[in-house]
């Protein structure tokens, strides 16, 4: 098998109802070139995930949540389930992204119930993972990285149903990028993390890369052995952008 890439857009929280055009020139511009060559998601925030869902119909657009709860419904102010997430049209979801680790103190335990409880109801499963700046200059990049897929993980993933981002977590929205070499080096680790775990479900699980990727920067970044794609944020707002990225593929 051989892993198509993946190129995902995060908005985070940016986007109203009047941002839903940069979402359709994305969809205009993935182009029959482009869909022979990757697959396309954009993560809205949750207020325009049915919309968008709408808005990219017949496009071959996926849409996905950015985060969800791990339970299905219940007690739980202002959370939003995986079930809510695919009743209105997503078909992936973001769990542990690092902003969400900082700012919601999101353990590996709590983000592999929130991934369990994306592959509960049918969703692809973006788990991310990521090294702060002190731990790749104490030399524990890697180790970091291992634990959090031991422990984010669930164990029913597949090569289907999960997909790895690896995004370290001082390259986010600084502009700064790890080196051609830093990322193959720590796709490879990821590589052979899961391929340990998962034998060859782990060989065929698509790892993203993310992080201040850009146009200028996406061949060097993206174009590598063991980086199946990319997760965007900033440059994923602007649709001549995001196909900036994409095109690299082709
Ligand atoms: P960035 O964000 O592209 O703005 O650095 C990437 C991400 O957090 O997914």
């Amino acid at each position: 098998m051989t892993r198509r890439p993946l190129v995902a857009g995060n908005w985070k929280m940016n986007g109203l109802a009047a941002s839903l055009p940069e979402l359709m020139a994305i969809s205009g511009g993935y182009s029959a070139a482009l869909k022979a060559k990757a697959d396309f998601l954009i993560c809205p925030p949750a207020t325009l995930i049915r919309e968008a869902s709408v808005q990219v119909a017949g496009t071959g657009v996926l849409i996905g949540g950015q985060d969800c709860h791990g339970k299905a419904s219940g007690a739980h102010t202002g959370d939003i389930s995986a079930e809510m997430l695919k009743d209105v049209g997503a078909s992936y979801v973001i769990v542990g992204h690092s902003e969400r680790r900082a700012d919601h103190g999101e353990s590996d335990a709590l983000v592999r119930a929130k991934a369990e409880a994306g592959l509960r109801v049918g969703l692809v499963i973006i788990v991310c993972v990521g090294e702060r700046k002190e731990q790749r200059e104490a030399g524990k990049a890697v180790a970091v990285v291992r634990e959090q897929l031991a422990g984010s993980i669930p164990d029913a993933a597949t090569a289907a149903t999960l997909v790895v981002a690896y995004e370290p977590v001082w390259a986010i929205g600084t502009g700064l990028t790890p080196t051609k070499a830093d990322v193959a080096d720590m796709h490879k680790a990821i590589r052979e993390t899961l391929s340990q775990r998962f034998g060859a479900e782990g060989q065929n699980t698509r790892i993203l890369y993310g992080g201040s990727v850009k146009p200028e920067n996406a061949r060097d970044l993206i174009i590598q052995p063991d980086v199946d794609g990319a997760l965007i944020g900033g440059a994923s707002l602007q649709a001549k952008d995001f196909l900036g990225i994409a095109s690299t593929y082709i």
